[in-house]
This record gives structure tokens, sequence and C-alpha cells, in this order.
């Protein structure tokens, strides 16, 4: 594995691939690696020529300073893995690489409705940040695909309006892949490390609340279902900022469930400090 450090070296060396015709896989990171980035890398080794990785814990996104702290650092046994799982470059920059201008001067995004429902209204910047640094990536890595986990939805849908806005939209194709879960049903996540035996214990309260809409939706006003899922979450020891269904496609939150309408459930929650997301598609 190649290690960049410095976007005018790694942009120089990917050129050279580019005019040998190879094909270029991107799978962006924020490092404490887990199972699940390493199956959306073994997706892009398959389908690519080449597999660039990116580790950057982009302050941007951190609406909350203390989530930004907490943040957890693994960079050495990240390396490792990458290693082991056959990445052909690790682009590792800092940040005056990533926002040479300064953090202000990286832009500013219409996202339009996605910044005021879930993550975009209970993480105020969040996405903006996000869009930030990934069009700075896109615009030094160039790839030909992208691969994001469904785990976050919404960034996944935040991510293909930035293709558009930015019209990248015909030379970056975007692969959501599916979310990769522990034998218990806990989505893999980074913020996962943070917690204790206990938290971890009660953390698949997320995953069985999200089967028991998925087991107990019925067509009509999901209000009710919605608030007995609050509930589970409550009296596990939860404090949730949201339970929404909504529609799978644009993320509209559904009032009146047609019983064919493509849906996804989603949750935001907080155990003590750690705050956990998930989702999954209904029907
Ligand atoms: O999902 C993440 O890890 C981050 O939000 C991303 C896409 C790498 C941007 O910092």
């Amino acid at each position: 594995m190649i290690l960049f450090k410095k976007a005018a070296d790694l942009r120089k060396w990917l050129e050279t691939q580019r005019k040998a015709d190879l094909n270029i896989g991107f799978v962006p990171t924020m490092g404490a690696l887990h199972a699940g980035h390493i199956s959306l890398l073994n997706t892009s080794k398959n389908r690519n020529d080449i597999t660039v990785a990116s580790i950057f814990v982009n302050p941007t996104q951190f609406n909350d300073p203390k989530d930004f702290e907490k943040y957890p650092i693994t960079i050495e046994k990240d390396i490792d893995l990458l290693e082991e799982a056959g990445c052909d470059v690790l682009f590792l920059p800092s940040v005056s690489e990533i926002y040479p201008h300064g953090i202000e001067k990286a832009g500013h995004f219409d996202l339009g409705y996605f910044e005021t429902i879930l993550e975009g209204k209970y993480r105020p910047g969040h996405f903006q940040g996000v869009c930030m640094v990934v069009q700075r990536l896109l615009e030094i890595v160039m790839p030909h695909k992208l691969y994001l986990g469904q785990k976050d939805y919404q960034q996944c849908m935040v991510i293909g309006k930035l293709i558009e806005l930015t019209g990248l939209k015909g030379s970056i194709t975007m692969t959501v892949c599916p979310t990769l879960r522990e034998k218990d049903g806990l989505a893999m996540s980074s913020r996962n490390m943070r917690l204790n035996e206990q938290e971890r214990k009660t953390a698949i309260q997320i995953f069985k609340t999200l089967s028991f809409l998925k087991e107990n939706i019925k067509p009509g006003n999901p209000d009710s279902i919605k608030k007995d899922a609050n509930r589970m979450l409550i009296q596990a020891g939860f404090k949730p900022d949201y339970v929404e269904i909504a529609d799978a496609d644009n993320l509209a939150i559904v009032n009146d469930w047609d019983g064919k309408q493509k849906l996804v459930a989603l949750i935001a929650a907080f155990l003590n400090e750690v705050r956990l997301i998930d989702n999954m598609l209904l029907n």
C-alpha cells in the first residue's frame, strides 16, 4: 500500500494511473476502521483496478466539540487493516491539505430539505461539513466509483445531491453498500468503540426497535408505532433524538402509508454520552 499525505503527490500519481486507463474506486473514512469499512474496500477492490481509501477526521462535520475530541483514533491498527485487505493507496491528509484556504472558505451547499430533517435537524451544520470534505476529497482523488455505507442513510443521499450540485454526476458512480452488523444485530460503527460493557449490551436495542418497526408497520398513519418504538428505546436507557419512518427514495416523512411506498425507518439515540444511529428498509 502506498501512503500519501500530500494532495498534490496523490493527484500526480493518480493521473498516471488514469492515463493508463485504470479504474479508480474510492472509500472515504474517518478511520477507527471496522469490518464495515473493509467490506466497502473489498467491494471497491472487486470492481476497480485501484482502490484508494482516505482517513481524515473531518473537524467541520462535528457539531458537538466533545464528540470530535472523543472520536476514536486507531491509526496504526487502521493501516494494518487496510494493508491486510489489499488496499492500494491510503490518503492520510492534514487539516491544511484538505482546507488550504481555511475552513470558512470551504463553501456552502444548498442541500434544501435534507438539512431540515433527521441528522440535518439534530446536527446543525453537520452535512455542510460532510459536503466540504467530500467535495475536496473527490476533487483530489477524482474516482470513477465512490463507495459509502448504508448505515449513514441520509449522508448517502446528501452526497448523491452533492455529486449533482457539483456537476460530477456523469463522471462518478456512487454505490451504497449494506450495513454490516455484529452477531447480535448492532450496526458496526466506529462510535461503538466508545461503549462500555453494559452500554454495548444495551446498544442492540436500536436494532431490536428497527426490527419491531419492520414487523409491525401497517398501512395508514405510523404515529402510534413510532411512539411505541420511542418508548422501547427510553425503557432500555436511551435518549432518542428521533424515530422516523420515511420514503426510502427521498426521505420524505411518511404520515399515511399506502402499503406500497418503499419505506426506511431511521433512529438516532444517545446512550449516555454516545450517540448512535441506524436504519432499516421496512419493505
Ligand atoms: O461517513 C464518514 O465516515 C464520513 O462522514 C465521511 C464520508 C468520510 C466524510 O468525512
